[in-house]
């Protein structure tokens, strides 16, 4: 059964199948409602039901706060029509940027660092992410966190991890070249530093989930502020960590940012380090009173919340960017 969907503020009209979900039927029809993910880990596709039914399929933890369900917002990529709906939803601008990879160093064996000089100004606030088109594919999209705040060289600068089989990671990986053009989405997401706030921050960083953590970091340490920081930064193996001597340079240089990192392989004898990312922060703090910072896999996302959460950490001082697969 198809029903009718109409967009508040822009007024555009379009017609949804009853098995689609909002973004996924707006998409069809060449409309570019605001998401990220779309597989209900990021909550950039938030948007408010004014009228008509529809269900709500699952989506992440605390994407959506009890008062924002109590105002009717929904995540619209996994909200299905069940009678034609008048929806609030973010319509975004079709702009776009050509961006030229200036650099491309390796991080560890499956990290690239990827550095993009775009042809005109690229706005973004610390913490947000770029969307990419995979070359060659111009209806496919991939999402990547600016790893560094924005500065006067206009530089955006990533940490890229090759996937197996992955479209864009392997075409990075083993096809770029500096000089190769790159299309950007503008940048988007809510995963920036809070202002006004001088709760002590706990951070949480998994795999290149490191990259819009040390961006927001940065920012902290730009505007001067000395609360204590406290970064987890978990991987699998050793050869999977990277930026270990940059980030042992920020712990020597500004006492008030402490350091661990983990493996979660337990067979290596080799490392002296903790192992375990959860259950480490766990055993190294009483966190109720923290800002806390989570970036990685939505699995990890998840478990996370659920500890801090049995923590007394509250709902609105955890923030979070899972690295969903792109949908
Ligand atoms: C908001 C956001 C920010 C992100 N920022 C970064 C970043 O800074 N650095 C970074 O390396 N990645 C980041 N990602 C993940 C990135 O967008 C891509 O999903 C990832 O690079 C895979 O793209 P691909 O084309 O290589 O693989 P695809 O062709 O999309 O997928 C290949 C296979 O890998 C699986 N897969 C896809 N993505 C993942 C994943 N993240 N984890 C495990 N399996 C996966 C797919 O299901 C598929 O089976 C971010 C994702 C989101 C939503
Ligand atoms: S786009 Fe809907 S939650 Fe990410």
């Amino acid at each position: 059964m198809e029903y009718e969907i109409c967009l508040e503020p822009s007024g555009i009209h379009f017609m949804a199948d009853e098995r689609q979900n909002i973004v996924e039927a707006a998409k069809q029809h060449g409309i570019p409602i605001k998401h990220g993910c779309a597989s209900g880990s990021c909550g950039d596709c938030k948007g408010t039901i004014l009228s008509g039914a529809s269900e709500q399929g699952p989506f992440m933890p605390l994407l959506l706060l009890s008062t924002e369900r109590a105002a009717g917002m929904a995540i619209l990529c996994k909200l299905y029509p069940r009678s034609d709906l008048r929806l609030r939803a973010e319509v975004v601008p079709k702009d776009t940027w050509t961006a030229e990879i200036t650099r491309l160093t390796p991080l560890a064996w499956n990290v690239l660092e990827l550095r993009l000089r775009p042809e005109r100004p690229y706005p973004y606030r610390t913490g947000q992410y770029a969307r990419v088109a995979v070359p060659g594919r111009p209806d496919q999209w991939r999402s990547y966190s600016m790893a560094t705040p924005p500065d006067s060289t206009g530089e955006l600068v990533f940490h890229i991890r090759e996937l197996p089989g992955g479209v864009f990671s392997q075409w990075l990986f083993h096809a770029a070249q500096t000089g190769d053009a790159l299309t950007l989405g503008a940048a988007q997401g809510q995963f920036t530093l809070c202002p006004d706030n001088d709760r002590d921050m706990l951070c949480i960083a998994a795999g290149t989930g490191l990259a819009p953590i040390e961006a927001i970091i940065q920012e902290s340490i730009d505007l001067g502020r000395t609360r204590p920081i406290h970064l987890f930064y978990g991987a699998r193996k050793q050869a999977d960590l990277y930026h270990l001597e940059e980030l042992a340079r920020w712990s020597q240089q500004y006492p008030h940012i402490t350091i661990t990192s983990t493996l979660s392989d337990m067979h290596d004898t080799s490392w002296a380090g903790a192992h375990r990312l959860l259950p480490t922060v766990a055993a190294n703090g009483h966190w109720k009173d923290h800002e806390v910072y989570l970036c990685g896999s939505p699995g990890m996302i998840e478990a996370a919340i659920d500890l801090l959460l049995s923590h007394e950490v509250q709902h609105d001082h955890i923030h979070f960017d899972a690295f969903a697969p792109n949908g």
